[in-house]
Order: structure tokens, then C-alpha cells, then sequence
């Protein structure tokens, strides 16, 4: 391949991003995607000889930017997606030309990789150390990786080793978790061997966050039953409310009993606004969400970096590096060897918005949440389940006096929403009903979507 070859088909990739970014708003959030195109993508041959790379870009241009899943668009609301960065989008062709492993060692990608975690801490005002953070491929690896160091630790606390004795013939290890926690903390669970049986699930109060009295009662019943309570899970942003934990009284609890204190702030950390967030041991937190950093870029923030090391380093002949500083390689701090380029992305996303660009994002949406909220709340055919505390919005559609049949009607909204791509939205269950809800991560979202979207629930449901 020619420089120039690479140049060509480079400027017309760029074109094409552009031209997709641009040309967003004008075009439907999602549309399902045609058989022709579908087959194309879906059940290519592998090409015996390969193709120019101008033809790839045509192809990309013609077969795959015209199949988005939606959340570019400022009237995407669904789950938890945001649009990316034009900083993040504009370096990750230059994070692929270096194509380093950000395992460790010494260059950019893990230099700079020290910075961001740093940054991430500061904006969500925990307390950072050096090394005490790394980059995850999402929150679901974040939550591993900081339940992972609080077995270890309390394995450790008790006189033993769990990566060498595994968890046989031991007291089974308890974790509590909110009603309204992310379903990644069960599967961290599962994956951790700790069962999903000593999974307790804590009721949650009338604003959908977790029952501080209850969580007592429920540790007092398992330290009495001679289990090993060792970790609570709290959220600074729950998923289907935004709603946040009080995660001051979750850590007194958590100090009282020797709990190791995690929060789950891949959504809502950056807007939680709640300072227990800084006396937890590990926050997971999404970049690729809020901050809206191109997919993937999730971060485990640590209190004492020790702790994961101690649960995950594994330094084999092959992989030591005697010029390392004293806090080694990522890699010995988390599950994954061969680490991605995140850290450009997430770097590029944030310097370009800066501090106070940053804060602009968060007040502006979750702005725009509380203006939905007033729509719902002054309209008779809509009405609000759950405080708006971040930037979701759960809430139903009550088209007549009656309950009769709207668990039925509201489940059956979003995809019929969806079909009609003029918004997007996602469902759920909350507190025994069917809801729906809107997250607002898209800073080109307009009070004027939030109409549109009301006015598609309508028009679907009539
Ligand atoms: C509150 C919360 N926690 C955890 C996760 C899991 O994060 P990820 O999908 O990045 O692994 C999500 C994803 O939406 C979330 O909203």
C-alpha cells in the first residue's frame, strides 16, 4: 500500500464521518435494517483477493453509515447511549495508526492513560493515587475488576489466599446490591464464583434508592447465619430512575462492618453530585456514557491500587519488564493483557470540552430532564414514576382514567416508537409496573424533541 493510497481513501473516510455527523438530524434515529443490506452485512463471503481501499470506504459509505443504531441522533433516548465526541471520533483513526498495547510500558498509550484516570477521579471528586485507576472495556469490567480486589481482600482479612485456594470450605461470601442494581453486579457474581445466591438484593425506598435500615437487617441475619458479608454495591445514577444511593450512609455502614465499598457510577458518577462517592474503594464508571467518549471506554477508579494488584498481577518470564516504575503494568491491576488505545479517546473528548465544558454537558441534560419531567407532569395523558435526580426520565403513558391494560400499552411503546424513527425510546419495569424511559445524553437534543417524543408516544398509542 502507497502513503498515497492510504491518504486518498483517509480523506474520503473522513468526508464520509462527516457527512454522517452532519447529516443526522435530517435523517430517522433508526430504521430496521433492509433485507439487501442486511444480507450484505450480515453474510458476506470472505473475498478471495482483497480490495482497494477506496472501494472499503464506498462501501462503508453505501452499506454500514446508513444503519446506525440510533444514538447519535439528538431525539435517541433509549438505554443508556450517547452520540460520540467529535474529539473522540476525530483521534481514533490515529489511536489505530500507533496501535499500541496499553498492557504497559513505555509510551503514549500507557503514559497517557495515567492522566485520564487521574482526570476521571478529579471530575467525579474522588481521591486519587498514583496508579489508582485503570481503563475497562466498559462498567461491566470495571465491576469485575473491583470485585475481584475485594475478595482477594477479604480472603486476606481472614488469613488466606483466594487465588490460590479458590473459595472451597470457606464461609460463602455475601455481596449487597440494590433492587434497582445494574443486572453487571450479578453478573460479576456469577463470574467471581461467589453465587448468585449470596447475592442480596436490598430493597430500595420510595425514589427507588437503596434501603439503608434494610441493608442492616439483611447484614445482622447473614453475619448471625455465619456467612462472610465482604462487599456492598451502591449506585450514583441508577439505571432505570438516574436515581443515587445515599452513599454517605452506605459507607458508614460499610466502614462499621469492614465492607469493601463499591459504586456504580457508569452512568451518573459525573452527575451524582453525592460526596460519599469519594469514600468508596472502587467506583466503576463509563467515559463511553455520559462523557460520550466513543465505545469502549469504561474505568475502575481504586482507593489503594494495592489491593487489585494483589488480586490480579501475574508477571510470567516472558512478560517482565525491568524498566517498569514501582506501579508495573495495567495489566497487573485487571483481567485484560493486550489493552486497547482508550485512553486518546477519552483524553481527546476531555480536553476538548475542558472542565467547565464538562459540567455544561451534565447541567444541560440534566436540565432537559427536568423539563420533560414538567411536560409529563402538566399533560393528563402522561405521568412521572420516579424523581428525575440525574438525566432519566421514567414515566408512563395513562391515555384514560382506567389502569385496565397499561402495563400491556406501555410495554408495547418503545418498539413501536422505534419503528416509526422519529425518536427512540426503551422500557422497563419499575416498582410492578411497565415503564418507559428516556435518558438525555445528546447535547443537541432541544425542549423541542421532548415534544416530539411525547407526540409519538401518542400517535402510537391511539
Ligand atoms: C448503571 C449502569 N451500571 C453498569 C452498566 C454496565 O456498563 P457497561 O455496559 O459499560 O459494561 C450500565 C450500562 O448501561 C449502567 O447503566
Amino acid at each position: 500500500m502507497s502513503p498515497d493510497e492510504l491518504r486518498r481513501a483517509g480523506r474520503a473516510a473522513v468526508d464520509a464521518a462527516v457527512d454522517h455527523l452532519a447529516g443526522i438530524r435530517d435523517r430517522p434515529v433508526w430504521q430496521p435494517v433492509p433485507a439487501s443490506d442486511a444480507d450484505w452485512l450480515a453474510d458476506q463471503a470472505l473475498p478471495e483477493a482483497g480490495r482497494p481501499l477506496d472501494a472499503l470506504v464506498a462501501d462503508v459509505r453505501a452499506r454500514v453509515l446508513p444503519h446506525p443504531m440510533g444514538n447519535g441522533h439528538p431525539r435517541f433516548f433509549g438505554w443508556v447511549n450517547s452520540p460520540p465526541s467529535p474529539a473522540g471520533v476525530l483521534v481514533e483513526p490515529l489511536a489505530a495508526a500507533l496501535n499500541p498495547s496499553c498492557a504497559g510500558g513505555d509510551h503514549a498509550g500507557a503514559l497517557l492513560e495515567r492522566t485520564v484516570v487521574r482526570w476521571l477521579a478529579e471530575l467525579v471528586g474522588f481521591p486519587h493515587v498514583p496508579g489508582g485507576g485503570l481503563l475497562t472495556s466498559g462498567a461491566s469490567m470495571a465491576t469485575i475488576s473491583g470485585l475481584a480486589a475485594a475478595r482477594q481482600r477479604a480472603g486476606r482479612e481472614d488469613g488466606w489466599d483466594v487465588r490460590e485456594e479458590g473459595l472451597h470450605g470457606r464461609p460463602p461470601m455475601v455481596l449487597y446490591v440494590s433492587a434497582e442494581g445494574h443486572s453487571c453486579l450479578r453478573k460479576a457474581a456469577e463470574l467471581l464464583g461467589l453465587g448468585h445466591r449470596q447475592v442480596r438484593v436490598v430493597p430500595v425506598d420510595a425514589r427507588f434508592r437503596l434501603d439503608v435500615a434494610a441493608l442492616r437487617s439483611r447484614l445482622a441475619q447473614d453475619l448471625a447465619a455465619g456467612l462472610r458479608p465482604f462487599a456492598v454495591a451502591a449506585s450514583a445514577g441508577t439505571v432505570n430512575t438516574g436515581a443515587v444511593d445515599p452513599l454517605d450512609a452506605i459507607a458508614d455502614v460499610a466502614a462499621e462492618h469492614g465492607l469493601w465499598f463499591h459504586v456504580d457510577g457508569a452512568y451518573g458518577a459525573l452527575g451524582a453530585g453525592d460526596d460519599g462517592l469519594a469514600r468508596a474503594d472502587s467506583v466503576a464508571l463509563d467515559p463511553h456514557k455520559w462523557l460520550g467518549v466513543p465505545v469502549d471506554c469504561g474505568c475502575v477508579l481504586l482507593r489503594d491500587p494495592a489491593l487489585a494488584r494483589d488480586a490480579f498481577s501475574l508477571v510470567p518470564a516472558y512478560l517482565r519488564d525491568e524498566s517498569a516504575s514501582g506501579l508495573g503494568w495495567f495489566s497487573e491491576y485487571g483481567p485484560e493483557q493486550t489493552r486497547p488505545f482508550r485512553a486518546l479517546r477519552a483524553w481527546a473528548t476531555m480536553a476538548h470540552l475542558g472542565r467547565a465544558g464538562i459540567a455544561d454537558l451534565v447541567d444541560r441534560t440534566v436540565a432537559l430532564a427536568h423539563r420533560l419531567a414538567k411536560l409529563i407532569d402538566r399533560s393528563d395523558d402522561f405521568e412521572l414514576l420516579a424523581p428525575v435526580t440525574t438525566s432519566i426520565v421514567a414515566f408512563r403513558h395513562r391515555p384514560g382514567p382506567t389502569d385496565q391494560g397499561l402495563d400491556e400499552l406501555n410495554r408495547a411503546i418503545p418498539a413501536a416508537v422505534q419503528r416509526r424513527g422519529r425518536a427512540f425510546l426503551t422500557g422497563t419495569r419499575l416498582g410492578g409496573t411497565d415503564a418507559l424511559r428516556a435518558c438525555i445524553l445528546n447535547p443537541a437534543t432541544t425542549e423541542d424533541d421532548l415534544s416530539i417524543l411525547l407526540d409519538e408516544i401518542r400517535a402510537v398509542a391511539r
